[in-house]
């Protein structure tokens, strides 16, 4: 099927979609959380140096890196990254590039769908009167799919729900979908964010129930701890969440910069999209959830909560809080911020499609309308598995290792390509041509050494993390000839399920030997499918390769 060719529609639109690309739930949900596990102020300091050190110039390698691939034809990274260098193995690498979009679309659209069925539920009045245990009741209903009771399945109907609107988004193309939900998506998003942020920081103690003034919750957040610089479990989650906020070593921000022309500005649009991610994460998702949950019910419980709910925390406290400012209200709230939510997460899971589609399109042909179905099709099959087994571990292991193991992996070998392959003399020019600011050579420094360099440390630190991350005690006991002592979340860790291997092995109780070993093989079955889904994309990326030299379209 012919089409015409894909492009942006406006600059405003491009940096609204780029924007709506990067703010997801990793602002308003996984930012908090990670900042309350690691201790509030402590988490702060290694987050802005990251950000400075690995997420600014890896904005603007990828956008580079996008454009570049796009002036050849190429609208995903397994090509692109090929163009840059001609070594065959770069392919393969690229293929991160779509794996990690399509395993996260699979789990991040399920949670999409949540924010579809708490607006729902706000609307109709669910958390009415509800105290707090039974509003995370209905969460842990929720996600035990047979026990919603309002509509049977109804985790289910909500996600192909959510599917429904992303294919149907897809379909309509660059500047008449995507673009077009982030120029109404992002001002709303922003708008409602401003709302309850304000109402949250202006919440006083004593009224409406609050135990606690807005500003206890900012100042937990705020106050650094400087001893966190030498705890590198910190910096690991740090670094983490900007490379999840920025949508950063994914391949969508790649698969938006290669819709550019070769002489469009990156320098500057890379920055403004990356700072106003910045801006709704840490001004906006910063003063949301933690005020008003520090607020009510006070430090410690908002921790004990953060530390059990994870990425939950924001379904399973808010509708309570809401509550305690009069039903009416509750509701103008609620659908304020799922709505907030879900816009955040359709302008992120649109961006996980658009590289699919682009894959699909540049390689067979395929039209937009069939590529949109083809991507909601793998994500509905690819999800279920989150879906179903969500209470035994499924989502976490997809979000371990496609958003934050496959992230490092990809953004690691993509600073190498860039500085050290393609060479930072090029890519240098690269990042300045049609720049319309001047970027400091600061940059170029980061990008040439510090970043790639960087990357890789804190890849091997995520391989090796020692129990307790206590590197002396791990050397020591190595030295002793009794092996590495590796922590449950490195990755060595994951890899061999140890805290579950821990667990079996303290348990008494038969059923809960048999329930934790159910675990494992459902962890052991996710890794499979997860694996297997690489070796078939990359087997679809050589059958690719082979088609572009038969038909004489391999050029770079
Ligand atoms: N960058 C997206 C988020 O923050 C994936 O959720």
């Amino acid at each position: 099927m012919n089409q015409k060719k894909e492009a942006w529609g406006t600059r405003v639109g491009l940096i609204l979609a780029m924007a709506g690309n990067a703010v997801g739930f990793g602002n308003f949900l996984r930012f908090p959380v990670q900042a309350i596990q690691n201790g509030g102020g402590a988490f702060i300091i290694p987050y802005l140096v990251s950000f400075v050190m690995l997420g600014l110039p890896l904005l603007f390698i990828e956008w580079s890196i996008g454009r570049y691939g796009g002036t050849f034809g190429y609208h995903s990274t397994p090509f692109m990254m090929q163009s840059m260098d001609r070594r065959r193995l770069w392919k393969y690498v690229g293929v991160f590039g779509l794996f990690s979009n399509i395993g996260i679309a699979a789990y991040y659209c399920y949670m999409e769908s949540w924010t579809l069925a708490y607006i729902f539920h706000s609307v109709i009045g669910t958390f009415t009167g509800m105290d707090q245990q039974q509003v995370v009741q209905v969460f842990s209903d929720y996600v035990s799919l047979d026990k919603a009771t309002l509509i049977p399945f109804e985790p289910i109907v909500f996600f192909l729900l959510c599917l429904i609107l992303n294919i149907y988004i897809l379909s309509r193309g660059l500047s008449g979908g995507v673009e077009k939900v982030a120029k109404i998506g992002m001002p709303m998003l922003i708008g409602f964010g401003l709302i309850l942020a304000i109402r949250a920081i202006t919440l006083q103690s004593g009224h409406d129930g609050a135990i606690n003034g807005g500003s206890v919750g900012l100042n937990f957040l705020w106050t650094p701890q400087f001893d966190s610089v030498y705890n590198p479990k910190v910096w690991f989650a740090a670094a983490s969440q900007v490379f999840f906020t920025l949508s950063l070593g994914m391949g969508s921000i790649h698969a938006y910069s290669s819709y550019l022309r070769k002489k469009d500005d990156i320098a500057l649009n890379a920055m403004s999209a990356g700072w106003m991610n910045e801006f709704v994460e840490v001004v906006l998702g910063g003063a949301i959830i933690i005020p008003i949950a520090v607020g009510y019910l006070g430090i410690e419980k908002v921790t004990e909560l953060a530390g059990l709910g994870g990425l939950g925390l924001g379904f399973k406290t808010l509708p309570f809080l809401f509550n305690q400012w009069g039903s009416a209200l509750a509701t103008v709230a609620g659908v304020m911020w799922f709505g907030l939510l879900f816009f955040a997460g359709i302008t992120s899971s649109l961006a996980m499609g658009v590289p699919v589609q682009g894959f699909l399109q540049d390689e067979f042909k395929w039209g937009r309308n069939k590529s949109a179905i083809a991507f909601g099709v793998i994500i509905l099959l690819l999800g279920l598995p989150t879906v179903l087994f969500f209470n035994q571990g499924v989502f976490d292991e997809y979000d371990y290792w496609t958003g934050s193991f496959a992230l490092f992996v990809f953004a690691a070998a993509e600073a190498i390509l860039f500085a050290w392959f393609f060479g930072i003399k090029k890519g240098w020019r690269e990042i300045n041509a049609g720049a319309d600011i001047k970027v400091s050579n600061f940059f170029k420094i980061m990008i040439a050494y510090v970043t790639p360099v960087l990357l890789i440390i804190v890849f091997l630190g995520a391989v090796f993390t020692p129990t307790h991350n206590d590197w002396v005690g791990a050397f020591n006991s190595l030295m002793a000839g009794n092996g590495w002592l590796f922590d449950h979340g490195s990755l060595v860790g994951k890899m061999l399920n140890t805290e579950l291997k821990e667990q079996i092995a303290a348990a008494t109780d038969p059923v809960v030997i048999a329930d934790l070993k159910y675990k494992m093989l459902l962890a052991n079955l996710t890794k499979l499918l997860l694996l297997g889904l690489f070796v078939s994309i990359s087997l679809v990326v050589r059958k690719a390769f082979y088609k572009r030299k038969k038909e004489g379209r391999w050029e770079s």
